[in-house]
């Protein structure tokens, strides 16, 4: 997730554009970078690290009064292709430098597209995907900006949010929107665009929002919409009363409100770059390197921390369900001082979020030095995690503010699920005819998980009630015994609230002494097979006074007689329940800590990133 900023008035376009970046900083925050057009001509500022960093490049100039000009764009990155570096850094021109364009998204077939400019003589400068979108309007540009811009839309796939100026057509910027967001600001004699309301409201509360595959025209009097085919298009004008706080979070109370939310679109943009769709559906982890070597394992083994060691455990029963290989998930503080037995040929998955994580980066590069091939699966482009493992799987789920880890959580899954399934193929284990159903599968959770933020009143209501309980156990088995982890890590980091999980299975051993009439238990029931025994567990806790909820699949009637309170989530994969089957849990976890008064956002003692052990 990237932010985006545009203006064209009579002010001074600078001044401008980094006041507009400064809200959006929470959308990126590696790089920036502005155009701006004047008498000197298209002036592109850009630099790897924070806003203040460009701020600090272009003082001088500013101070003396250079960078004058009342038109620009500008970026900040959150990276996705090419690490961060001034070079990767937005705005991008074309060869000429006439065009400058900043981008927010993901240009899928930006590798294919480079090639056919690359042998057109085309030469690029950065690694990125958006340098593709500048040299393929320059490439298709005779005199008409606007007509450009379209030619080249035609063969631009993936996601994005395009702004775009040129030397040659100072009078306007042109704004496009495909499924990653840009609101257009219409102000008194200036206009503006940006990726999100925040930028503007300084300069006004009216905009426009425009749908996918919309173009703006700004002018400094007037804005103009046209379809990508051209037709010219009247839209409504809308009024933002949000304040600039509840702005910077969508409108939503809190980040982690909102990244719960933004993970039915954080789940698309990690599967659909790496599922090839024509054709028999197959998965495509070209892009990170991937050959059959890879699946010569012995074995596999996860390691990670806190939330991340959640998805390790679920990566285990998904790589011995998918490819049949034997995995071990490890807390990496654990593994790094047990004096591990290695296996030749072992291959090492690293998870982390941040990609800093002080016990999950020791743990790689004890696996490293123990001659272990590491695949990293991280959010964070160019962590040390990053930069250091063999392969690296993105998450792609854009920044994640909130300490509690949500969308990373899915998200992680969702590439755990697709290396599995490489392996599968790899191994022979996961037939290609399968394979089709599985992908169907992945393709279906992400409104599947819409649908289960569709019913999120209901579990605010139930959490009106229960916020106050003393003790919250979460149980399942198998996947869902993973899941209770992480549900109850979830309820205890941000309401504070005692909270454990554990095996169903494992109750009589013990935590069932635990359980009285203060107790509320959450059985997690998403294993058709094992409904039975689920069913047994839930008698036992409420025959000793607890409240039980139970969450399980639509349609499923098995539970109704034995639990006091049911949510229930679409059917999917065994598997790839936990995408689903967490959201409940981190709904509950969040209105409890709301409902406490605590702020979710910053939990008492807890860090985004634990960097040091
Ligand atoms: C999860 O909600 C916590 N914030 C914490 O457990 C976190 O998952 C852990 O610190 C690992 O962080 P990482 O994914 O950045 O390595």
């Amino acid at each position: 997730m990237c932010g985006i900023v545009g203006y064209i008035g009579d002010e001074e376009a600078v001044p401008v554009l980094l006041k507009g970046l400064k809200k959006l900083e929470y959308r990126g925050y590696d790089s920036a970078g502005i155009a701006v057009l004047g008498k000197s001509g298209l002036l592109v500022r850009k630099s790897q690290g924070p806003l203040k960093s460009l701020e600090k490049l272009i003082g001088d100039e500013t101070a003396r009064g250079a960078l004058k000009g009342t038109m620009g764009i500008g970026h900040t990155r959150w990276a996705t292709h090419g690490e961060p570096s001034d070079i990767n850094s937005h705005p991008h021109t074309d060869v000429s430098g006439k065009i400058a364009v900043v981008h927010n998204g993901i240009i899928e077939n930006h590798a294919k597209l480079k090639a056919w400019l690359v042998a057109h003589g085309v030469s690029f400068r950065s690694e990125t995907d958006t340098e593709v979108a500048a040299h393929l309007i320059d490439f298709h540009y005779n005199g008409d900006l606007l007509q450009a811009v379209q030619e080249a839309l035609k063969r631009l796939e993936g996601s994005y949010a395009l702004g775009i100026i040129s030397e040659s057509d100072p009078d306007r910027i042109i704004a496009v929107r495909k499924e990653s967001p840009l609101v257009i600001g219409a102000g008194k004699g200036e206009n503006l665009i940006a990726s999100d309301v925040p930028a503007l409201l300084e300069y006004t509360r009216d905009v426009y929002y425009l749908e996918d595959e919309e173009i703006a025209v700004l002018y400094r009097d007037q804005v103009e919409f046209y379809s990508r085919e051209g037709q010219k298009l009247s839209k409504e004008i809308s009024h933002v009363d949000w304040d600039a706080g509840a702005a910077e979070k969508g409108g939503y109370e809190h980040f982690m409100l909102k990244e719960i939310h933004e993970q039915p679109k954080a789940l698309t943009d990690t599967l659909r770059a790496r599922i090839k769709t024509y054709g028999a559906k197959t998965i495509n982890l070209e892009e990170i390197g991937f050959d059959a070597s890879w699946a010569e394992a012995n074995r596999v083994v996860i390691a990670a921390c806190g939330t991340a060691w959640h998805a390790a455990m679920i990566g285990k029963y998904i790589f011995e369900h998918f490819a049949r290989i034997p995995t071990d998930a490890e807390i990496a503080s654990e593994y790094r001082y047990r004096n591990p037995i290695y296996h030749p040929r072992d291959i090492f998955i690293i998870i982390s979020q941040s990609g800093e994580t002080a016990d999950t980066l020791a743990a790689m590069r004890m696996a490293k030095k123990s001659g272990a091939r590491i695949i990293a699966i991280t959010n964070v482009v160019g962590s040390t995690l990053a930069r250091e493992a063999d392969l690296v799987m993105y998450t792609w789920a854009g920044p994640e503010i909130a300490v509690a880890s949500t969308k990373a959580f899915t998200t992680q899954l969702m590439c755990l699920s697709l290396i599995a399934l490489q392996f599968g193929l790899l191994r022979k284990t996961t037939t290609e005819a399968a394979l089709s159903g599985y992908i169907d599968a992945l393709e279906q959770l992400s409104d599947q998980a819409r649908k289960i933020l569709d019913g999120k009143e209901n579990i605010q209501r139930f959490a009106s009630l229960q916020f106050n309980k003393a003790k919250v156990f979460f149980m399942g088995r198998l996947f869902d015994y993973a899941v209770s982890l992480e549900s109850a890590l979830k309820l205890k980091e941000i309401s504070y609230t005692h909270s454990e999980a554990f095996a169903a299975g494992e109750l009589k051993h013990g935590p069932i002494a635990l359980v009285d009439t203060s107790t509320l238990v959450v059985a997690i029931c998403t294993q058709c097979a094992l409904f039975d025994k689920m069913d047994s567990n839930i008698k036992e806790v409420k025959a000793r006074g607890a409240a039980t909820v139970v969450i399980t699949y639509d349609g499923v009637d098995y539970f109704d007689k034995t639990a006091d309170e049911i949510f229930r989530i679409p059917r999917t994969l065994d598997s790839l329940t936990p995408i689903l089957s967490v959201i409940p849990c981190q709904l509950y976890a969040y209105y409890c800590a709301v409902q406490r008064g605590l702020d979710p956002d910053k939990p008492r003692n807890l860090a985004k990133s634990v960097t040091v052990e």
